[in-house]
């Protein structure tokens, strides 16, 4: 007898919720300007990429051989009016032998496969940056550790050059993910894991996100990759390497007080050529927030939460007059203002600041190039 899942109306509704729910499940993935990893940039994540196309091409082969022999089987042996009762059968030897080995196969293609690239991907001989990543709750730190320079949310690589990474945390377990670059790899304390990538084009950035639940703000702890030719990297790097600008701007010496002073940045934050003496100082490490040597050569802030801009956060006026125009369109403004309100729960406890006092603050990280 038919059994129709809906009827009438009700037929409608189901048909219109089923298409509704088809296709949210469809577009879920399609948000603007998320990455893929089928959109590789690199060796490494190309690799895994063709692995995801095989497993893909083998399990499609499966669902259509599989639904062909289902469909078929209910069509062709349906109940038919006047049928008599169907021959009794306990088993059938030669289906069960077929139905058996020929999955094995299926699954002995796929292991394949799998082992293959899990072996391609050992990491190269050959031209290699060294960076140590420190995975904290919530943000990346990002330590070059031969060139001696600690950045921040923007991990600048060099293109067409090995990049070994160790993975370290000290709080909890974080996982290193760049969807375009590279696969996932944890990031756990007491445990340092490796992991390496390539990037293939220059002046690109991709973004990277922490991949394992960490706590309040997991979805806020990002960062971008931003590639560059070994040239402008090394040129990037040199810039790097040298103590914080001083800026004859009486905004930004007025602000630089503050960082020192009221604002109780030290206490969490190093500048080297200001509370550091250098890169290795080990004051460094007692500190919890980011080096903000150079702050103002970076656009990313709070675990990529929000980007800003020199050109949307202008100081108007000196001194105790200096305003930002426009504040609300500068996410560093945003940041100074209310940071508990930006991303809850993160570690960044200051005073409530005027805008006036966030606008030399401004002045002052933005001069720090
Ligand atoms: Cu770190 Cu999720």
């Amino acid at each position: 007898m038919r059994m129709p899942i809906f009827r009438g109306a009700k037929r409608r509704w189901g048909i219109t919720l089923s298409v509704l729910v088809l296709a949210s499940l469809l577009l879920a993935a399609c948000g603007e300007g998320a990455p893929s990893i089928l959109n590789p940039a690199g060796p490494v994540a190309a690799k895994e990429a063709g692995l995801f196309w095989f497993i893909l091409v083998v399990a499609t082969i499966v669902f259509v051989v599989v639904e062909f022999i289902l469909i078929w089987s209910i069509f062709r042996f349906r109940e038919r009016p006047n049928s008599p009762t169907p021959r009794q059968i306990h088993g059938n030897d030669k289906i069960e032998v077929a139905w058996t080995i020929a999955p094995s196969i299926f699954l002995f293609a796929v292991l394949i496969g799998t082992i293959y690239t899990m072996f391609s991907l050992n990491q190269p001989t050959g031209n290699t940056l060294n960076v140590q990543v420190v995975g904290h709750q919530w943000w990346w730190e990002f330590d070059y550790e031969n060139a001696h320079v600690t950045t921040a949310d923007e991990l600048v690589v060099p293109t067409n050059t090995i990049i070994h990474l160790d993975l370290k945390s000290d709080n909890v377990i974080h996982s290193f993910w760049v969807p375009q670059l590279t696969g996932k790899t944890d990031v756990i304390p007491g445990h340092d894991n490796t992991k390496w990538f390539e990037a293939d084009t220059p002046n690109q950035k991709y973004l990277g996100e922490c991949a394992e639940l960490c706590g309040l703000e997991h979805a806020n702890m990002r960062f971008y990759v931003i590639t560059k030719t070994p040239d402008d990297f090394q040129t990037w790097l040199t810039g790097q390497q040298q103590a914080a600008q001083n800026s004859s701007d009486p905004n930004a010496q007025a602000g630089k007080a503050l960082f020192m002073g009221q604002g109780g940045c030290v206490g969490c934050h190093g500048i080297v050529g200001v509370n550091l003496k250098s890169f290795s100082d080990p004051l460094a490490q007692k500190l919890i927030g980011p080096n903000l040597t150079h702050f103002g050569s970076r656009r990313t802030i709070a675990g990529a939460v929000l980007t800003w801009d020199p050109s949307s956060c202008v100081v108007q006026g000196t001194g105790s007059s200096a305003q930002i125009v426009n504040e609300q369109n500068c996410g560093l403004w945003q940041w100074l203002h209310d940071p508990q309100a930006v991303k809850p729960g993160n570690d960044m406890h200051i005073p409530q600041l005027t805008d006036n006092q966030i606008a030399l603050l401004v002045a002052y990280l933005e001069s720090l190039t």
